[in-house]
Order: structure tokens, then C-alpha cells, then sequence
């Protein structure tokens, strides 16, 4: 991707603080209210806020193209054949297929037990202390480990493949993506040449896990090349990770600013964890997905031109009142807080939702039954814990005083 191919979602939102960065949620309503459907002509860009606008151009490929020539996507692009993000059906369907059978409810039951043992090992480490760093201790280590564990590369250098993918995944900006460039390219490098060894004993000698299974898959007839199994490995750990930490993060932040009092609520019934779950993934997810116009169209009442990106702000329609009564309100009980487009919608659907869905449902499950309560520590001040990344800011640290049970 070169400078010309990128689209700058910071220079879209106009949003300047990292404060307004971190709950855009004023700037989306505005939009909502005021340019529903909004063209930006600086980079020849369309966005749409709205609920059913959003979930159209996810659902309609074929109008809404994901072969893109241009991207706000950050990680560096390859488009060999086993790319699962930048195609359509039908081919889209014969390379999702290939990782389909890796998430299917059966392999997630066997899972299961292996995420649990990686969630008690890290709250164990917590135990006794009196603050925690919870997205150091807890939500970056968890993901990252399930999902070296699942693809089989050794989870002792869990440090090295989040380092990378931090890398593949910073969000470009206009002054600085020269160097951000380079260093992505560097880290593609390093990883690559990480992974190859791996990936060619495994077809040597396969073994239970996800890089064994690719070795033998087939895609048109023919066995994926070693390049090729290393590309979707390296998108597979960056997919189940930096999304999966920044859902545990805000897991916990809501439970802290959104809804103080909630955690006591959870702890009390524990079957309301994959309620909270979801409320956090529809209201505390500030997230866009882009497609390319495949027609000319005025589906959105407006002169669409083929080739235009369009933008389809998906944090935004989280909180459209047509679809969530009350949507600015953080409700765990709402009816269909499930209905939310964190995941996408469509082809493209993440086909990793339920394993994410799990171990966050396993993490705080894990946790809630090991401490009483949890508190903002003394002085917080969410600023100071956010990463430098512009729209989509998370959560780098965010620490808590804990209450024994
Ligand atoms: C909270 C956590 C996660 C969020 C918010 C998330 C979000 C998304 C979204 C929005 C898409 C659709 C992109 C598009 O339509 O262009 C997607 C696709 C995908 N996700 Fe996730 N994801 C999460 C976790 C995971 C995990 C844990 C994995 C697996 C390791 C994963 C693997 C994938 C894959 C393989 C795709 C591509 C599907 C396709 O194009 O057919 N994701 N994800």
C-alpha cells in the first residue's frame, strides 16, 4: 500500500484530541443527524453512519466490493490467492473455507479447556496484588497466547508476535507514513522469516493445531505454498489479537466508567457475562469497515461513483436510535444488543466472533469469581493511558485496585 492507496480516517473525523478520539460517540450522532451519507471530497471518500446503511454495505457485495484499489486497513496488503479480506464471493467463499473448519462449535468445545488453563494461569499471577495493570496482566496476553497456541507456534515468543502485529496494525497518518512504512515492511520481514521454519516442519510432521491443518489444505486443486500458509498465519494472529485485547480492555473500562456497580451485578449472576459482552462490543467499539463501489449507485441518495471508497462507520451505527432504543445509554438487559455490527455482517462476517466472544466470556468469568470488586485506581486519567494511534484509540494500560473475594 503506498501513500496514495491509504485513506486517513483521522483526516475524515476531524477529531483532534485524543480524548475526542477515544469516545467519538458526540462526532458520530452528529453525523447521524446531520450528513447521514457524507462525501469527502478531499480524499474521494464516501461515509455512512446510519444502522441500515452501514449493515447494506457490508451485506451487498455486489455493490459494495471488497476487491478495494484504495484502503484505510493498515496492515501491509498482499494479494495472493488464500487473501480472505480484499475479494468477494465466490472465490471469497473457497479461501474462507479453508479456515472455516478451524472455527467451527466443535473445534471452539476443544478449545475450551486449553483457553481456560491460559486464563487461570494469568489471573493467578494477579492474585494478592492490590492495583493491576489489566490490559498488561490480562487482555493483551490472553489473545495473544490462544492464538499462537491455536496456529502451534510456540507461545514463549507471545512478546515477539504482539510486537509485530502492533507494528502490521498502527494506524498510518499523513506526516510520519514514510517511516511507519518502513518499519511495517521491516516487522513483515522478521515475522515471515519467523514463521517459515515453522510452517515447513509442520508439513514435515503435522500436529494438532491450525499452520498444520493449512499445509494440507487445497485451494483450486493445488496445496498452499509455504509463503502462502506463512500470509495467513500472519493475518490469523493479527485478526485474533489486537481486536480481542481492545474488547477485554473495554470490558473492563465499562465496567469501571460506563456502568459503576455493574461488576457486582455480574458476580452475583454470572450468566449475565455474555450480556455485558455484547453491550460492550455494540456501545464501547468505535470501529469502520471500507468497501469499494462496484456500480454506479444512488442507493443512499446521493451519486455514488464506481471505484469510490465508501466508509461504513460501524461504531456509528451501534448507536443509531432506530435500531437501540436509547442507544447512548450503556444497558447490558437491552433485548438486541447483539444485533451490533462490531463483527461485520455479510460474506466477511468475522469468523472469529465466537472464539472471541469465548475467551472474553472466559476471562471475566475467571476473574469476577476471584475478586469481590474492582475500583479506578487513585488519579485516573484515561488520557494518559491511550495509545498514540488516532481514530479507534485504545486502552495501552489501564490500571485497577482490586478487591480480594
Ligand atoms: C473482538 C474481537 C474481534 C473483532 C471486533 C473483529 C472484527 C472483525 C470484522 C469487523 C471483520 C470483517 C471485516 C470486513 O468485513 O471487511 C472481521 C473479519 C475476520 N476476523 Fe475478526 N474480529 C475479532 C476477533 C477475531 C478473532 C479472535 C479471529 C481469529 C483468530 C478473527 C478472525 C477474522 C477473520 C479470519 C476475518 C475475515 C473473514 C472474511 O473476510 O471472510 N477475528 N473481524
Amino acid at each position: 500500500m503506498n501513500q496514495t492507496q491509504t485513506i486517513f480516517l483521522q483526516e475524515m473525523s476531524k477529531l483532534k484530541t485524543k480524548q475526542a478520539q477515544w469516545e467519538p460517540f458526540a462526532w458520530y450522532k452528529e453525523m447521524r443527524e446531520n450528513s447521514p451519507v457524507f462525501y469527502d471530497a478531499g480524499q474521494n471518500v464516501w461515509n455512512v453512519f446510519l444502522y441500515d446503511d452501514v449493515k447494506r454495505v457490508l451485506v451487498d457485495h455486489r455493490l459494495f466490493s471488497n476487491k478495494k484499489e484504495r484502503s484505510f486497513i493498515p496492515v501491509p496488503r498482499d494479494d495472493n490467492r488464500t487473501n480472505i479480506n480484499f475479494c468477494d464471493p465466490p472465490e471469497h467463499r473457497t479461501r474462507r473455507g479453508l479456515l472455516a473448519q478451524a472455527f467451527t462449535p466443535r473445534s471452539l468445545r476443544e478449545w475450551e479447556p486449553r483457553i481456560q488453563a491460559i486464563a487461570d494461569e494469568l489471573i493467578a499471577e494477579i492474585e494478592g496484588q492490590a492495583t493491576v495493570d489489566i490490559v498488561q496482566k490480562l487482555a493483551i496476553p490472553l489473545p495473544v497466547t490462544v492464538i499462537a497456541e491455536l496456529l502451534g507456534v510456540p507461545s514463549r515468543d507471545r512478546e515477539l508476535i504482539k510486537a509485530w502485529s502492533d507494528i502490521l496494525f498502527y494506524p498510518y497518518s499523513k506526516e510520519t507514513f514514510g517511516d511507519v512504512a518502513e518499519q511495517k515492511a521491516q516487522a513483515l520481514k522478521e515475522f515471515s522469516d519467523y514463521l517459515y521454519p515453522i510452517v515447513q516442519e509442520k508439513r514435515k510432521h503435522p500436529a494438532d493445531d491450525i499452520i498444520s491443518d493449512l499445509t494440507r489444505a487445497t485451494l483450486e486443486g493445488e496445496q498452499l505454498t509455504d509463503a502462502e500458509v506463512v500470509r495467513f498465519s500472519i493475518g490469523l494472529l493479527g485478526a485474533g489479537n489486537e481486536t480481542t485485547t481492545m474488547l477485554i480492555s473495554n470490558i473492563f473500562y465499562s465496567m469501571l466508567f460506563d456502568q459503576p456497580g455493574i461488576y457486582r451485578e455480574i458476580r452475583a449472576d454470572l450468566s449475565l457475562v455474555p450480556k455485558l459482552i455484547e453491550e460492550v462490543l455494540r456501545y464501547r467499539f468505535p470501529v469502520a469497515i471500507d468497501r469499494q463501489v462496484a456500480q454506479d449507485t444512488t442507493v443512499f441518495g446521493h451519486n455514488l461513483k464506481k471505484g469510490q471508497i465508501v466508509v461504513a462507520w460501524t461504531g456509528a451505527a451501534n448507536r443509531d436510535e432506530s435500531k437501540f432504543d436509547h442507544a447512548e445509554n450503556f444497558d447490558i438487559h437491552r433485548p438486541n444488543n447483539q444485533h451490533h455490527l462490531t463483527f461485520g455482517a455479510g460474506p466477511h462476517l468475522c469468523l472469529g466472533a465466537p472464539l472471541a466472544r469465548m475467551e472474553a466470556n472466559i476471562a471475566l468469568t475467571t476473574f469476577v469469581k476471584r475478586f469481590a470488586d474492582i475500583y479506578p485506581a487513585e488519579g485516573f486519567n484515561v488520557v494518559e493511558h491511550l495509545t498514540d494511534s488516532a481514530v479507534g484509540q485504545s486502552l495501552k494500560s489501564l490500571p485497577i485496585r482490586l478487591e480480594k473475594a
